[in-house]
């Protein structure tokens, strides 16, 4: 069982540089599939989640081959074949298998995915834009046979502007007959990502990015390019180390709008930020003003840095609310932080932080990806040694999380025993 020990306190000063987005990542490659030719992904992410999604390709037939943070997938050989459960359920990202097939071959038989426990996390949404266009879907308790005889555009409204949802309904209509247009649709900028990886195959799609996204249906989708943008949210948990403990910290390879709900709120805490055009420098504070926050859909204050944030609200003067608006269970840090020295308080769907407490080193559970984060900025900011169990959800999305951060001065190790 690998496990993370930090020795806290450290201050950290030197530069780290973002990787590509997991979430525009794990949409990409099985966009990859509605092409017929051959496609490159500059930037891929070095996670377990991009090596289960290559397995999956190769399962069905795909071409992979990956040299450094670039993937070519050559798709002439692609197989349409029932996805095992043992292999959705590796993954969220799992179910774009299903708008991507749905699109290439009208038909599709898939599980349902898996992802960190953090909510319900319905498909629902999915499943009526895919029956909008025209499919049939069968549900045998964990299985999904989704099929048409044809697809065909059709205007989509999304109840909630779910970001998976908008992927895999744009991955569906590519090809579909006629225009489909969704709308309230997510304005993430991983679907931005997403939808121009799609033009350059060669479909048509204006919109990605607002709550609008219309898309002309095409026939075929040829060879193509694109580059994974920077990850918002691990650039975002490291300018939260900056915060913590940097010492005119350098977060580099960013796109600053992209976080500017973060760097806004560090602003209005009183976080020494300069902020360049494609990187920012941090300094800690012990100065810190209490702040309110409520996560939203992009561009609000995002959910995925609604628990590594927590950990910086600990050391505030004063009382600050956190408000989780997207998932019902994403508080699982929190008895861990407690643990820890934190005062915080669960009230339904928002947390209270009182402020400031000193933290001290415990064994901990990362019970899911975003809740290891947290975990590991307590653990960095924390007196003593802190060692995180169940790091697995961790390394899932945070590439070389120990080289960057021992890079800048963390005394961090990765231990297997
Ligand atoms: N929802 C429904 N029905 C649906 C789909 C979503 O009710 O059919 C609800 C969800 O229950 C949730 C809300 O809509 O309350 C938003 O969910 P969304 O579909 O946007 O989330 P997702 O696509 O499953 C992606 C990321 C998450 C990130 C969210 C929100 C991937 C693989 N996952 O999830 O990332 O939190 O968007 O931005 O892209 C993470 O990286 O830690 C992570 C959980």
């Amino acid at each position: 069982m690998k496990k993370i020990k930090i020795n806290g306190g450290k201050e950290l000063k030197g530069s780290i540089k973002i990787s590509g987005a997991k979430n525009s990542a794990v949409a990409l490659v099985p966009a990859s599939l509605l092409s017929d030719g051959v496609v490159t992904i500059d930037n891929i992410p070095n996670i377990s989640d991009i090596d289960a999604l290559n397995e999956i390709l190769e399962y069905l037939g795909a071409k992979v081959t990956r040299e450094k943070d670039k993937m070519i997938i050559d798709q002439k050989n692609l197989e349409n074949k029932e996805i095992p459960e043992s292999k959705a359920k590796k993954l969220r990202a799992s179910y774009y298998f299903m708008g991507a097939l749905l699109g290439k071959y009208k038909r599709v038989e898939i599980y349902f995915p898996g992802g960190c426990s953090i909510g319900a996390r319905p498909i629902n949404l999915h499943l009526k834009g895919f029956e909008a266009l025209g499919a049939n879907v069968i549900e045998n308790g964990n299985k999904y046979i989704i099929e048409a005889e044809e697809l065909k555009g059709n205007n989509i409204y999304l109840d909630v502007p779910s970001v998976g949802a908008t992927v895999n309904i744009m991955l569906a209509a590519v090809k579909a007959k006629g225009l489909t247009i969704i709308e309230n649709a997510a304005k993430e900028p991983e679907i931005v990502n997403v939808a121009t990886f799609l033009n350059n195959m060669g479909a048509k799609i204006t919109g990605a990015g607002t709550s609008e996204i219309r898309i002309k249906g095409v026939n075929k989708l040829g060879n193509g390019f694109t580059e994974v943008i920077p990850d918002r949210i691990e650039a975002g948990t490291y300018v939260i180390a900056g915060a913590l403990l940097g010492n005119n910290l350098k977060i580099e390879n960013i796109i600053p709008d992209h976080i500017e709900s973060l760097t806004l709120k560090l602003k209005e805490m009183n976080v020494p930020l300069e902020i360049h055009d494609d990187y920012l420098i941090i300094s800690k504070t012990d100065k810190m003003k209490k702040v309110n926050i409520k996560t939203q859909g992009y561009p609000g204050f995002p959910t995925d840095l609604q628990q590594p944030m927590t950990t910086l609200l600990v050391g505030c003067n004063g009382t600050s609310t956190l408000e989780e608006t997207i998932y019902e269970n994403r508080f699982q840090n929190v008895p861990f932080l407690n643990e820890m020295g934190a005062d915080i308080i669960i009230d339904k769907r928002k947390i209270h932080i009182n402020g400031p407490k000193q933290l001290v080193g415990k064994e901990v559970i990362a019970t899911d990806l975003r809740a290891g984060a947290c975990l590991v900025l307590a653990g960095l900011k924390a007196s003593g040694t802190t060692v995180i169990k169940d790091v697995e959800h961790i390394l899932r999305g945070y590439e070389n999380i120990i080289e960057k951060l021992k890079n800048v001065g963390a005394d961090i190790v990765l231990v297997d025993e």
